[in-house]
């Protein structure tokens, strides 16, 4: 009787002999080149004619490079990783793949960088599939017009400067004037409204990345957001490609139907590390001396920002870049080019945010081009004329201080315009609810806070939003998106008066 084990030999044997049978060597053709210079984000590659546009390239020690100038005279490469151990003479072969990053719902809540690899320490990321950085953006007959409002939580924007989703709207500012604190304010503010997040960090101190993450993660804002980061002292060619990273991430879930917010903080950074590539590597400078392709870095990015049709999986992709104004020129190149780009901007005030009026959103410059559209109809009772009546105010407010002998009536309307400032007042992550909102501004049109003391505006503030527990009908028909008619407006000032009653 044979025994088990030499069946199992016998049965083994045969199989290697198989394998051995089909298998033959086989060349495997791979082209090297060689470093020329390797520095400062950058390296001059020769001796791979035939590599193509975009493709990286891999170094020694498994660092990764992308081939962005190709010339007569060599290969001009941007570093995507540690260049400290490489030097001239090292070996550079193509790898045939362009650069893509890892997509899925095993992203949200994680910290990654623009290649896709993890950068929270939380072990390796479980993703999907992955995806190449750059797409082209859907085209016209596959999206749909804005039509649902993406609620920031942020009075003075939901009211006057209203975003909708799909919708490109800039946040622009000086330095320190409460840019990214909207952002993630807006983030935050998601986390009922069915929207995922990607907020994407490029040219950042890291100590400002690792507190927007904590924020996020105190509010319980990383189970629907995922973070890309592309740090300051990362090279050039990281904090380039880190935004198409983070469109390539979010049009993922756009393509399965969610509904999808993008951040990008800041583009100037982005536009200063293309800067500097194309400097490094020789490219012919232009105006402010970035290359002639400054505007189409830009457009090609946020043009990805839609809502898609039905077919298309029927999600949207709304952009909120950011960009850092200098001396509140908004006329420099990159916030004209920025400006032009996209359907709006919420500009941020120096002047306003040193007055401790904050968020520090100036009404008079800032627009939002396809948000009135999808805001709610219960809005538009209320809102009306605000932005030029308060534009009004702020001009006469300034005129007043040269006299001190007014009417009756322009007093009143500056006591209004101040009450309408404090309104309009809100403290970092102190979202309002789109009913909420409604109902303050209601009141203060009213004139029910005239008589307030504006120290007492915020508690005369939260008295009538807790009021408003007592008409669960009407909250529910304005979410609903129905409008409020005059019985209901009525209704809404009648216990919002009877709220503010011990105030008084
Ligand atoms: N609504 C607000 N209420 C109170 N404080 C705020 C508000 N918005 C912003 N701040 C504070 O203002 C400071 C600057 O805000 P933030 O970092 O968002 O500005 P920024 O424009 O992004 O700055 P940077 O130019 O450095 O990126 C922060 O300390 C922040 O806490
Ligand atoms: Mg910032």
């Amino acid at each position: 009787m044979m025994s088990s084990y030499s069946i199992l030999l016998d049965e083994t044997l045969q199989v290697l002999r198989q394998t051995m049978a089909t298998m033959g060597p086989q060349l495997l053709l791979q082209q090297v080149g060689k470093i020329v210079y390797v520095g400062r984000g950058i390296a001059r590659v020769q001796g791979l004619d035939t590599v193509r546009s975009e493709e990286l390239l891999a170094f020694p020690g498994g660092v990764l490079g992308l081939a962005f100038d190709i010339d007569s005279r060599g290969i001009g490469v941007a570093m995507l990783g540690d260049y400290d151990a490489l030097h001239a003479g090292d070996e550079v072969v193509r790898t045939d793949r362009v650069l893509d990053v890892a997509v899925g719902e095993g992203l949200l809540g994680r910290v990654v960088d623009p290649l896709g690899q993890a950068r929270d320490g939380a072990g390796p990321l479980p993703y999907h599939e992955r995806r190449p950085l750059e797409r082209s953006a859907p085209a016209i007959m596959e999206r749909l017009p804005v039509s649902e409002p993406l609620f920031t939580g942020i009075k003075v924007i939901d009211a006057l400067v209203p975003i909708g989703r799909g919708q490109r709207e800039l946040i622009l500012g000086d330095r320190q004037t409460g840019k990214t604190a909207v952002a993630v304010d807006t983030i935050i503010n998601q986390h009922d409204k069915g929207v995922l997040c990607v907020y994407c960090a490029i040219g950042q101190r890291a100590s400002s990345v690792a507190s927007v993450v904590a924020q996020l993660r105190e509010k319980g804002a990383m189970d629907y957001t995922v973070v890309v980061v592309a740090e300051g002292d990362d090279p050039p060619g990281q904090q380039y490609i880190a935004p198409y990273a983070a469109t390539t991430i979010a049009e993922y879930f756009m393509e399965q139907g969610r509904d999808v917010l993008v951040v990008y903080d800041d583009l100037t950074r982005h536009a200063r590390a293309y800067r500097e590539l194309s400097l490094l590597l020789r490219r012919p400078p232009g105006r402010e001396a970035f290359p002639g392709d400054i505007f189409y870095i830009h457009s090609r990015l946020l043009e990805r920002a839609t809502r898609l049709k039905e077919q298309g999986g029927g999600g949207s992709l709304t952009a909120l870049p950011i960009i850092e104004t200098e001396a509140q020129n908004l006329a420099a190149y990159i916030p004209t080019n920025l400006i032009s780009i996209t359907d709006g901007q919420i500009y941020l005030s120096p002047g306003l945010f040193q007055k401790g009026q904050l968020p520090a959103v100036d009404i008079t410059r800032s627009v939002s081009r396809v948000g009135g559209k999808a805001q709610l109809p219960a809005y538009r009772a209320v809102v009306g004329d605000l932005r030029l009546a308060y534009a009004q105010f702020t001009e006469l407010e300034a005129f007043s201080r040269f006299g001190t002998r007014l009417d009756d009536a322009t007093r009143q309307l500056l006591n209004r315009g101040r009450r309408v400032r404090a309104v309009l007042k809100q403290g970092q992550c102190a979202s309002r609810t789109a009913v909420e909102q409604v109902m303050v501004l209601h009141a203060v049109n009213c004139g029910l806070f005239d008589e307030i003391a504006e120290s007492d505006m915020a508690r005369a503030e939260n008295q009538v939003c807790e009021a408003l527990a007592l008409l669960p009908e009407i909250s529910a028909r304005i979410e609903g998106g129905e409008k409020l008619e005059e019985d209901d407006l009525r209704a809404l000032q009648k216990i919002a008066a009877d709220s503010l009653k011990e105030i008084l």
